[in-house]
């Protein structure tokens, strides 16, 4: 086994999005080569719902995934083919746009005023890029959840886990997309496939995430390497993007960790992107931005 060196720490940025939210981007509408099939990731905690209410009105998609997980608040969604429902704590959307919908995403907080939760988008390969549009809507008590000896906890909304399967299937870049929290101090390896993009987004506590495998016998249970002990806990809001290997390995600092940790088959397929549309070619967008004008952009049946 290797263990994946962290090839970069991203901070989440903060930015405006839909009518005026405000929320933190990981990563999007940048070079997609480091986090491909992966498109953009969005932290939209929000703790002022001055700050989120306007939501997200509108807006079309076409030749993507986007993928909505929510911790607290709901997010009410409706769409140009009649889809609409409520997306609560714990609960996932995972929409394979496809050839294209125009859909409203209106995010309302919990009595405290909360609205946590991220959106993740994964490119879809140019074979799929006008296949029908589908949505799989995931409520929180049908993501299986394994929980180790040690108080290690999984949620696993996608892919196979420690013997569990997500919910979702059927997903072109074949992604796991897991819910990870581990104690304070403990130390855990999970395992990633070797031929997978790999990243973890960590939105409680801290840890460290070890750069490297260890030379040979230097790594027991009760040793830890100096470089690791010596390395910068990762808090929240970051991002960790992992380099090749085949496991991930986290310690986890006083107030144990959770983050995301997703992966997905890269692509490697040109990208032309405007906006909610990623498409391979500018003519491809350019058909999609006339389609926009000439109101035949959703194609039923
Ligand atoms: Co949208």
């Amino acid at each position: 086994m290797s263990i994946r060196p962290v090839k970069r720490i991203i901070e989440a940025q903060p930015t405006v999005e839909g009518a005026g939210v405000k929320l933190r981007r990981a990563f999007g509408f940048g070079d997609t080569d480091e986090t491909d099939p992966f498109l953009l990731f969005d932290d939209f905690r929000n703790e002022r719902p001055a700050d989120y209410l306007a939501g997200f009105p509108w807006h079309p998609h076409r030749g993507i995934e986007t993928i909505t997980y929510v911790l607290s608040g709901t997010v009410a969604h409706g769409d140009s083919l009649g889809n609409a429902g409520t997306l609560g704590a714990g609960d996932v959307q995972w929409m394979t746009a496809g050839r294209g919908i125009l859909h409203q995403e209106m995010p309302q907080g919990d009595p405290e005023g909360r609205m946590h939760g991220f959106q993740l988008w994964a490119n879809l390969p140019s074979s799929l890029k006008m296949t029908a549009p589908r949505y799989q809507d995931v409520s929180s008590p049908n993501i299986p959840e394994v929980v180790d000896d040690d108080g290690t906890r999984v949620r696993v909304v996608c892919g196979s886990f420690w013997g569990k399967r997500g919910p979702v299937d059927g997903i072109a870049a074949d992604p796991s997309y897991l819910d990870v929290w581990v104690p304070p101090g403990r130390r855990r390896t999970f395992p990633v496939d070797t031929h997978r993009s790999a990243f973890a987004y960590v939105f409680e506590g801290s840890g460290v995430f070890r750069d490297a495998s260890p030379p040979l016998g230097v790594l027991t249970e009760t040793s830890e390497p100096i470089e690791t002990v010596a390395r910068e806990q990762t808090g929240n809001r970051s991002l960790v993007l992992f380099d090749s290997g085949d496991e991930v390995t986290v310690r986890a600092g006083d107030a144990g960790i959770r983050f995301l940790l997703v992966s997905g088959k890269p692509i490697e397929e040109p990208v032309a992107w405007y906006g909610p549309i990623v498409m391979n070619t500018q003519e491809e967008l350019r058909r999609a931005i006339a389609e926009l004008r000439a109101g035949t952009f959703i194609q039923p049946g």
